[in-house]
């Protein structure tokens, strides 16, 4: 992966420049050294850098004269500036942040205290560094002066110089940030601005209108409209920059609100669930630990199948909720030991859609449903409850076919014992293509032949 950031680490030492390499390794950023402030100057001239980390007591010059010295460098205005004491010293950092330091940090503190006061940078303003921003205006002198401005402060430019233009320019990419003149040719800001706002995939991106004096009311009600700021022109490019770091913030600070409010309504939903599965599965001894293996099954299928990290977890929680519909059957039918009747087939056969009307109503689940709706489907059709066909069944509903049938298989019934592996992995070579996916029986048998013990479950006992 391309490092997102370049950091410039300052320090007379080399091995402590490589012990700060280490600490920041989290960022993934790509890392140029130097030994002193001379050295670190000439590269500042030479390339831009997203953070600088320096020594307090830099050779040559002290490490406060050359927070200063970048302060002072054309390039060096707005650049993080993180300076290293050897040892807390009270009066050095005040010294330092009253000279423009952006944070001090301590050479004796661990990673963890690094990485999270530097996550905290990155929230308040170094993420936005390299985030991409679409002009728009029809003046090209004012999109070069513009342009210009916000790469010196670290920021990438696309520019348009229509609406229309500008409308084509977000089919391919994907801005953090929209800054738009009023009166334009061709269509207008006002009208680009409400083509924004109606569309499900651009509403979210902050709209900065950038027009003059005299249209001050039509920019107002913009912005009770949804837009996130205005410029008067002609304005000031400094305070220009500020108002684009500013609103980039507030997106930043809305989208981490939203994740952390998504994240806590899903966990405690999941809880929730998870203990109904347990509740379920509490109803009868031939079912502890089933969906928990099936899910450790199905995750081990995903990967071979080079599943993404997002994907892995989504089959992981569908697969473990994927009987969650059972229970809504009654005991005497989930214990049920002997050949169920026709009518008491057709009513277990309802435990998918069961399940799935349980997590229709929690909207951060709705990813896992289909594998929960579809995971009795089979390849040839003949499953349930909709009778899918092949890649009408989706992948993770597939997998989970699989990983739930070898757990049933291997499981002791309250009729008989569970197959051993090689007898399970023989059957699931005799239905692939028929019930099960080829693919992801492919991908089990390649895992568990990886395997240094068989997968089989240590108590040996479920029911599907
Ligand atoms: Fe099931």
């Amino acid at each position: 992966m391309e490092p997102k950031f370049t950091f410039l680490l300052v320090n007379e030492s080399i091995t402590i420049r490589k012990i700060w390499g280490l600490k920041l390794a989290h960022f993934q950023a790509q890392i140029i050294e130097a030994s002193s402030a001379t050295e670190a100057l000439t590269l500042f001239d030479e390339q831009r850098f997203d953070l600088i980390l320096a020594d307090c007591q830099l050779p040559q010059t002290q490490g406060i004269d050359f927070i200063t010295q970048i302060r002072q460098h054309p390039q060096g205005g707005q650049i993080p500036f993180v300076a290293v004491q050897p040892l807390p010293n009270q009066t050095q950092s005040e010294k330092a942040y009253e000279l423009g330091t952006t944070l001090v940090l301590t050479q004796q503190e661990n990673e963890k205290v690094w990485q999270q006061a530097l996550s905290h940078l990155f929230e308040q303003g170094l993420g936005h560094l390299g985030s991409l921003i679409l002009v728009v205006d029809d003046s090209p002198a004012l999109l070069r002066l513009v342009e210009a401005g916000l790469t010196k402060a670290g920021f990438q430019v696309v520019t348009a110089c229509n609406g229309k233009e500008a409308l084509e320019v977000l089919k391919t990419t994907e801005p953090a940030i929209i800054i738009s003149d009023l009166d334009m040719p061709v269509m207008n800001g006002i009208e680009f601005c409400k083509a924004l706002l109606a569309q499900e995939e651009t509403r979210h991106i902050p709209f900065i209108i950038l027009s003059a004096n005299s249209e001050k009311s039509v920019m107002r009600s913009l912005i009770a409209q949804g837009a996130s700021a205005y410029v008067v022109k002609p304005f000031h490019l400094e305070q220009f920059i500020i108002t684009v770091e500013k609103a980039l913030s507030e997106q930043f600070r809305l989208l981490d609100e939203d994740r952390k409010r998504l994240e806590l309504e899903r966990n405690s939903m999941l809880g929730s669930i998870t203990a109904l599965v347990n509740a379920l599965e509490a109803r009868d001894p031939y079912t502890s630990g089933h969906s928990q293996r099936v899910s450790q099954y199905a995750v081990a299928i995903g990967e071979k199948m080079g599943l993404s990290k997002a994907e892995l977890e989504t089959l992981q929680i569908g697969a473990r909720l994927h009987d969650l519909g059972k229970i809504g059957i009654a005991d005497g039918l989930l214990r049920k030991p002997g050949k169920l009747t026709a009518e008491e087939v057709a009513s277990f056969n309802e435990h998918p859609m069961i399940g799935s009307t349980i997590l229709t109503p929690i909207p951060s689940l709705a990813p896992i449903i289909p594998v929960v709706e579809l995971h009795h489907e089979r390849i040839d059709g003949e499953g349930y409850p909709k009778g899918l066909k092949g890649e009408k069944i989706p992948l993770m509903a597939r997998i989970c076919a699989v990983a739930d049938c070898y757990d049933a298989l291997t499981s002791d019934r309250p009729y008989r014992k569970g197959f051993p592996h090689h007898k399970a992995m023989d059957i699931l070579s005799e239905v692939k293509g028929t019930q099960l996916c080829d693919h992801s029986v492919q991908a089990f048998t390649q895992w568990a032949e990886a395997q240094q013990t068989l997968p089989i479950h240590e108590n040996n006992s479920s029911l599907t």
